[in-house]
């Protein structure tokens, strides 16, 4: 696996022309996302950008009997594709030739892009491929046109420096159009569904009723394969009764030795009961399941931990400023304390476990599609975390997430370097110590105490920490952005190991992208009592 990853990433640094394709490619995606976000994700297939055809499998939507697009765009000799490539390239010089005034040029170029935009949508319409006939002379003026504009703009490294800003422009436009239109999606991620309420209260009765289940965990709560080094462990921090079991379920089920795994589940104090009920009910192919209540570490306390005095100073002043909630509100299921504090225990996973040595972390909101064995054995050349890298699709570097007119940011960091994802990583324990990482973190929290580094999230805290300490894995590993991104390529979900839902569109919730939510509802027990009576699935 490392030897791939090497050979998968290596040429692309070292070839400008692999780099220039790829800002091309990029280029167009971003457009595409753009495109869909702005049409307000009206997914009438046969009106598409037809450039989407390219990247798209659906193809099945056209009739039966019709030429496979799919098909027909993949082979050696397809107009539509030549047709497809040379107008994201069009597309690219149109704006480089408005910046340099050269409107005439821009202005033939775009009228070329709509001909052959038009040819496109018409062959996808009818199910037919370009005929030769009628893409010639449209591939050939249009080929003359990108030459000369080749010509004029000669200096690549301009062009490149251009397309790239564009891009970075195009995507944060892009950003700001998802999350101003998924308002609603951010409400209701904040307040648990009704049907997981639900779910909730049913699963505390039990617990609360049968003394069972209580003897039960006290027996689980022994069992010498939490510490057994043999074993696969991996740690969960979540108050979503489902989610979790998701994440448990599809690790296990898509595992050639599920009994091997032991799974570390940590939840706040409202959800304990509830966790502890499903996952002493319900069967994991013989897994080992901990649950664990995070209200019980008292050694993650306000003079240790500087993110617990935090959490408690921004409740207390919430309180003194009238912020707070009503008391005579209902009883919050998400306390939010509490839920602040599972997102930071990825920082204090060595604390936890001490006696383990490796771990492998996975977010609630991910589902696994492949057995995660082998990332056991990667190796991680010295380093404390494995996590695949970001700043190959979307440009995610340091400077994007961190406030580098900090000086103490700026004198030790490179706003260039590559950030890379947390929700799937294999972490060395033995390593987290020697390097003193949650020390690191507590000195960075506590730098970030007035928010002037950094505003939200545990990633930043993460690239700071762990900077230098991070070891890339294959991207594969880790598939990001089920919970936005509504184009991802569906050969690229396929050879996922782990798919993370990361954004609001939660597959949960009844605002997730519908093409994406099945690959997680398979994952439920559709016929479980409990989830019919509360309506999920
Ligand atoms: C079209 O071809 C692709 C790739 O060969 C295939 O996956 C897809 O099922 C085909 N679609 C139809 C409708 O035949
Ligand atoms: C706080 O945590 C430290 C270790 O992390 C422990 O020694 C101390 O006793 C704890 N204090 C309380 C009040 O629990
Ligand atoms: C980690 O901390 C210990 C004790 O504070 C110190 O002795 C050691 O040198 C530190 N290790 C690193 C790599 O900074
Ligand atoms: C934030 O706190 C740091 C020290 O912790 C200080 O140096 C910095 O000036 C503060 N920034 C702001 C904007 O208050
Ligand atoms: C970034 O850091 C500088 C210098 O410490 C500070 O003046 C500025 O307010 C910070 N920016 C934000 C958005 O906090
Ligand atoms: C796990 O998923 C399978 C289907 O993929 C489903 O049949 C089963 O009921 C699920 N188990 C639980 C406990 O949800
Ligand atoms: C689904 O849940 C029901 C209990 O409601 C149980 O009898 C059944 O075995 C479960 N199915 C699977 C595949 O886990």
């Amino acid at each position: 696996m490392r030897r791939r990853v090497a050979e998968f990433r290596r040429p692309i640094r070292r070839r400008l022309s692999y780099g220039i394709c790829f800002l091309l490619g990029a280029f167009s995606v971003v457009g595409l996302v753009l495109f869909f976000v702005q049409h307000n994700y009206h997914q009438d297939r046969v009106h598409q950008h037809p450039l989407l055809l390219e990247r798209n499998t659906n193809v099945e939507h056209f009739s039966k009997n019709r030429v496979n697009l799919t098909e027909e765009i993949l082979t050696a000799t397809s107009l539509s594709r030549q047709l497809s490539e040379e107008m994201v390239l069009a597309k690219a010089y149109v704006v480089i030739a408005k910046q340099h005034n050269n409107f005439h040029l821009a202005w033939e170029l775009s009228s070329k892009i709509r001909s052959s935009q038009l040819l496109l949508s018409k062959a996808a319409m009818n199910g037919k491929p370009v005929t030769k006939e009628e893409a010639e002379p449209i591939i050939k003026s249009l080929s003359s046109l990108i030459f000369k504009a080749q010509d004029i703009h000669y200096d690549i490294a301009t062009t490149i420096v251009t397309m790239k800003l564009h891009i970075q422009a195009l995507e944060e436009r892009a950003t700001s159009a998802t999350v101003q239109s998924n308002v609603f999606a951010q409400i209701s991620a904040e307040a648990l569904p009704k049907s997981l309420h639900c779910l909730h209260l049913k699963l505390t009765g039990d617990w609360l009723k049968k003394p069972s289940l209580q003897k039960l965990a006290d027996e689980a709560r022994n069992s010498l394969r939490l510490t057994d080094q043999h074993l696969y462990h991996f740690c969960i921090f979540s108050d979503n009764v489902l989610a979790t079991s998701v994440v448990v379920n599809s690790t296990v089920l898509n595992a050639e030795y599920p009994m091997q795994f032991v799974f570390h589940i940590v939840t706040d104090g409202v959800n304990y009961g509830t966790m502890q009920a499903w996952f002493l009910s319900n069967d994991f192919k013989g897994a080992t399941i901990e649950v664990q209540n995070v209200e019980e570490f008292h050694w993650l306390n306000e003079s240790y931990s500087p993110v617990v005095k935090q959490l408690l100073n921004s409740e207390s002043r919430a309180f003194y400023f009238g912020a707070y909630p009503d008391v005579n509100a209902e009883p919050k299921l998400r306390n939010s304390k509490f839920l602040s504090l599972l997102n930071h225990l990825r920082f204090y996973i060595p604390e936890i476990y001490p006696q383990l040595e490796k771990i492998v972390f996975l977010d609630d909101d991910v589902v696994v599609q492949k057995d995660l064995t082998p990332l056991f054995s990667l190796e991680l050349n010295g380093n404390v975390i494995g996590a695949v890298e970001t700043c190959l699709e979307a440009f995610h570097r340091y400077y994007k997430y961190l406030n580098f007119s900090s000086s103490i940011i700026s004198s030790k960091f490179d706003p260039q370097a590559c950030a890379w994802a947390l929700g799937m990583n294999v972490f060395d324990l033995v390593k987290w110590k020697k390097e003193n990482v949650t020390a690191i973190y507590h000195y960075w929290q506590e730098q970030n105490a007035n928010g002037s580094l950094w505003k939200l999230g545990t990633l930043p805290a993460a690239l700071l920490s762990f900077y230098g300490l991070a070891e890339p894995l294959d991207r594969r590993w880790h598939v990001l952005g089920l919970g936005y991104d509504l184009n991802i390529d569906n050969r690229l979900i396929e050879s996922a190991a782990v798919i993370h839902f990361n954004g609001n569109m939660k597959p949960w919730l009844r605002l997730s992208i519908s093409r994406y939510r099945p690959l997680w509802h398979k994952y439920i027990n559709q016929s479980h009592t409990y989830l019919q009576e509360c309506a999920i699935g």
